[in-house]
């Protein structure tokens, strides 16, 4: 977690390290810094909260203002707290006793006490409760007993237990950042007489062409006009410069009040794009040139694993329906962090589905490379051509390609994730040759999906009116069966990520197996009761909530009058088959987690407590 900039060139550095920051604040919000070289001095300047709070207190202080044309170089963070509490002192950049070194990092570092133990014995004094200090004490420590910052460094690192991008200023070397890296991002922007560090490309991509991706255990120097690159050896390393697709500005919430409504809205937009690349014409299979599949592997999977956290997850658990439905395979999904200390049972036969968003999750991470090493073949999901896990999957990779999103809770980004799992199962399928008539109809369904979806967002306002009155409940209950189970338990993560009530989603047929008793005047049932093979029992569980006088809310089909006789409010979406209806049920269940934080004055962009990008385990 957190973020990292830094710049060494001519420009104005404050504004560049703040846009900088503004860009990565999705990784993390408790507090920032910066810390830049003036003078002969290292000045660090730092606080609790947002890049706003940062950018109110350096606004008054002018010796933060650049020399344009002088070489300005520095670097900044933006945190989300795992060692420490957040505040002023726990902000990054951290200082040696000294303060002849500044450091920044996003990361864990595991043996953080025993190193803080030892350097205490040798007589150092520590500031914050952050495990980052010992990265910057280590390296003055180090400093001392060697030549050069590079064998400081990595005499550090080898010492160091966990993740971490680290970048560095040493006072007296005012032209250049030193950066670091081992399982956690760090990219080099390539300018024309300036130079980036970042912890992504989309960030760098406002102001480059041009980057070079630090692999672990490497080690750059960066200045004005030239990089440098070091194995840990102190060896030096060639390393050529890829060129990227530039990102819009991605700070324009293009209208919108908050960039989860906007990408809300750009869900219709989404979906269509994947079918363009993935579904071609009637009568045509599914196309996904980006999997390097043998079809005789995907004859013979003997067991599908989906591996993923949070929103993906939920994604996954969709998959498992589709997937068993279509195909003729079983499929489990776990949570990446219960993977990581589980018995794999994985055979070479198997294959193994990672999904995630920023492709960046230490869990997600983690637990793929365990169900790797038992020789299962990896397909990963993704919706960053420059994640982590977009390499580990280099052979078998489908991009989202939702573009990038700035909201902490997931949205356009789920129905990216949904829309390339439905296409992957009907893929697997038409190779193993099954269901040709059902695979048929849910093809032409696909194709009628973005209409569909355009007609349900056209309905936010009709929808905010009808759950705006719920906004005092204290609890929320979502069910679903089948395939909208899944939809359920992500309408109650979207609400608590969203307004901090507390919601959790059942299998409707397990109400009666003990969470019927939460049930009260206070609480709301949110019913998800799509025509089909699970309608009549979800209705029938509804009417078990409703005689424990719960208020009822449905989301239900146009037409459907027995919804609306029984429901308090009915949230309707346009007519749709029960299998393709996740991609519409969860839009009225999206808005009701945005109007509701609306409702109650909270930080819709960037929840409490969370980040969107999650590098620690
Ligand atoms: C974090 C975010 C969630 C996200 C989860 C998985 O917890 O707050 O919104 O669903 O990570 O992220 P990923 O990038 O792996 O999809």
């Amino acid at each position: 977690m957190c973020g990292i900039i830094g710049y060494v060139g001519d420009k104005e550095i404050v504004p560049l390290l703040l846009k900088g920051l503004q860009c990565l604040e999705y990784r993390g919000y408790d507090s920032a810094g910066i810390a830049i070289h003036r003078g002969h001095n290292l000045n660090v300047i730092k606080t609790i909260g947002k890049i706003s709070n940062l950018e109110e207190v350096i606004k008054n202080k002018t010796e933060y203002n650049g020399k344009n044309g002088h070489i300005n170089c520095g670097i900044g963070h933006t945190r989300w707290a795992t060692h420490g509490e957040p505040s002023d002192v726990n902000a990054h950049p951290h200082f040696d006793t000294e303060e002849k070194i500044a450091v920044v990092h996003n990361g864990i570092i595991r043996n953080y006490q025993e190193i803080k133990e030892k350097l205490t014995h040798h007589g150092l004094t520590f500031v914050t409760q952050t495990d980052t200090e010992v990265i910057v004490q280590l390296i003055s420590r180090n400093l001392k007993k060697t030549k050069s910052a590079v064998e400081a460094i990595s005499k550090s690192v080898n010492e160091l237990e966990g993740s971490y991008a680290i970048a560095i200023l040493f006072k007296g070397e005012s032209d250049k950042i030193y950066a670091v890296r081992k399982e956690a991002p760090l990219v080099i922007g390539i300018g024309n007489g300036e130079n980036f560090v970042a912890s992504d490309i989309p960030t760098l991509s406002q102001f480059v062409d041009k980057v070079i991706r630090l692999n672990d255990n490497e080690i750059t120097i960066v200045t004005k006009n030239n990089v440098e690159f070091y194995n840990l050896s102190g060896e030096k390393i060639k390393k050529e410069p890829q060129i990227i697709t530039k990102t819009k500005d991605i700070l324009d919430k293009k209208g919108f009040k908050h960039y989860l409504a906007k990408e809300i809205n750009e869900q219709a937009e989404v979906i269509s794009n994947l079918l363009k690349d993935f579904l071609p014409g009637a009568g045509k299979p599914v196309q996904f040139d980006c999997l390097k599949f043998d079809p005789s592997f995907l004859k013979n999977i003997d067991r599908v694993l989906i591996l993923a956290c949070g929103t993906a997850y939920h994604a996954g658990l969709t998959a498992k329906y589709i997937l068993e439905t279509l195909t003729s395979i079983p499929v489990e999904v776990q949570f990446s962090s219960e993977f990581i200390t589980a018995s794999p049972l994985l055979t070479k036969k198997s294959l193994v589905i990672g999904i995630s968003q920023s492709g960046e999750t230490a869990d997600t991470l983690a637990a793929i490379k365990k169900a790797v090493s038992t020789g299962a073949t990896l397909l990963g999901i993704t919706n960053r051509a420059d994640s982590a896990l977009a390499d580990l999957a280099k052979e078998h990779l489908i991009l989202s390609k939702a573009g990038v999103e700035i909201s902490v809770a997931a949205t356009k980004t789920f129905t990216a994730q949904l829309t390339v799992l439905y296409l992957l199962a009907v893929y697997i399928s038409e190779v193993q040759g099954l269901r040709r008539a059902e695979i048929q109809s849910i093809k032409q369904e696909l194709r009628e999906l973005p209409q569909l979806v355009d007609q349900a967002l056209l309905r936010a306002e009709y929808y905010q009116e009808q759950i705006i009155k719920y906004a005092n409940k204290r609890d929320f209950v979502f069910i679903g069966r089948g395939v909208n189970y899944p939809i359920a338990l992500e309408a109650a993560l979207k609400l608590k990520e969203l307004s901090y009530i507390h919601a959790s989603g059942y299998a409707s047929g397990e109400m009666k197996h003990g969470p019927i008793a939460v049930l009260d005047p206070n609480v709301p049932v949110v019913s998800i009761c799509v025509p089909g093979e699970t309608y009549d029992r979800v209705i029938q569980n509804s009417l078990e909530a409703k005689s424990r006088k719960a208020p009822m809310i449905a989301v239900a089909v146009d037409g459907d009058k027995k919804a609306d006789s029984i429901f308090d409010t009915v949230l309707h979406i346009p007519q749709i088959s029960e299998i393709i209806s996740p991609f519409l049920v969860v839009i009225p269940l999206q808005f009701l987690a945005y109007y509701i934080a609306e409702a109650l004055g909270q930080d819709i962009d960037q929840p409490r407590n969370l980040a969107k990008s999650v590098t620690v385990e």
